[in-house]
């Protein structure tokens, strides 16, 4: 690979820059390849992919907040062999690193879709156990420090793969479930999945969402996943890929000084396509102003007195 100030290697896996478009954001990445080079990413995480086609949730599914976008859109996606024949090609053409998202009801739900991508060229596996719109499965597996050992356990037997482990911000003690993920042999964490949150309309006295609830992404969570993904930082051995709120590449830089390995960026994307692509080259102006060697440099240097 050509020497770069923003190149990362994670698990093993190549990344030109640590920039990464996060998953339900981006859907499969072939909308976003009209508006801008997506040559240009560190990677894309796909949207959410089940074992069977999933529709999702009854809308309204999105509803705007300060700061924020509500959603409940519940893993809507054509599954897993539709996801490889028809858009695994496309992604693979491109110069991204291509994390799979990975969703489902059961432990083997999961232990099949990471065994069905092993033999494909994907780059990763993302373990989306963290998901707070889908009744049966997803933030199930993902509270619990006993549970996400094992399904990650059992998952990494059944794949070749690099596998990533996503955490839910929804839970007593996020730093307890990273080192569960690593016990149970994860190679790296990715966090934060949304946060559990509602919208009421005052004159209507409905809820926004037909869900009620739903997961709480964009700027306002910002400060919580800062302070998630330092907590991690200082339990785990493990990159880590944050994420939560990132608009800029200040804001990229400040997960970076909080441990983080790596960024994705979600409803950035939802407000300008192009958020991403700036992000990269503001972290390109960040290392030549900083006269940094390359931006893992300042991983987890935070200053404090
Ligand atoms: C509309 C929408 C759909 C999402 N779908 C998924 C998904 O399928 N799988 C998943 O792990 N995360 C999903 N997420 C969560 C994002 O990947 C990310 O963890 C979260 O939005 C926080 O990052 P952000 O504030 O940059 O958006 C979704 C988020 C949004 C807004």
């Amino acid at each position: 690979m050509i020497y770069s100030p923003l190149a990362v290697k994670i698990c093993g896996v190549d990344f030109k820059n640590p920039v990464i478009t996060a998953s339900g954001t981006f859907a499969f990445g072939f909308e976003f390849s009209k508006l801008f080079d997506i040559d240009k990413l560190g990677g894309i995480s796909v949207k959410g992919v089940t074992r069977e086609k999933r529709e999702g949730n009854p809308g309204p599914r999105i509803a705007e907040t300060y700061g924020g976008v509500l959603n409940s859109v519940g893993l809507q996606n054509p599954g897993v062999e539709v996801f490889i024949n028809n858009f695994l090609p496309f992604l693979q053409s491109k110069k991204a690193a291509v994390i799979v998202n990975i969703a489902g009801n059961t432990e083997s739900d999961y232990c099949y879709l990471a065994e069905r991508l092993s033999g494909t060229g994907v780059s990763m596996i993302e373990l989306n156990i963290s998901c707070p719109n889908v009744k049966e499965g997803g933030l199930a597996f993902g509270v619990k420090p006993d549970t996400i050992q094992s399904i990650t356990r059992e998952v990494k037997k059944r794949s070749k793969k690099p596998l990533i482990v996503k955490l839910s911000p929804n839970v007593a003690d996020i730093a307890e479930n990273a080192r569960a993920a690593e016990y149970g042999g994860a190679d790296a964490v990715s966090l934060i999945n949304t946060v559990r949150g509602m919208a009421v309309d005052a004159d209507t006295r409905r809820p926004l969402l037909k869900n009620i609830t739903g997961g709480l992404s964009g700027p306002a969570i910002k400060p919580i996943a800062l302070a998630m993904v330092w907590q991690v930082y200082n339990a785990v051995k493990i990159p880590i890929i944050g994420m939560g709120g990132i608009m800029t590449a200040n804001d990229a830089v400040e997960f970076i000084l909080c441990g983080a390995t790596a960024v994705q960026v979600g409803t950035g994307n939802l407000i300008n396509p192009l958020t991403a692509s700036n992000i990269i080259d503001g972290l390109r102006k960040y290392v030549e102003k900083n006269k940094l060697g390359n931006l893992q440099e300042i991983r987890g240097k935070l200053l404090i007195d």
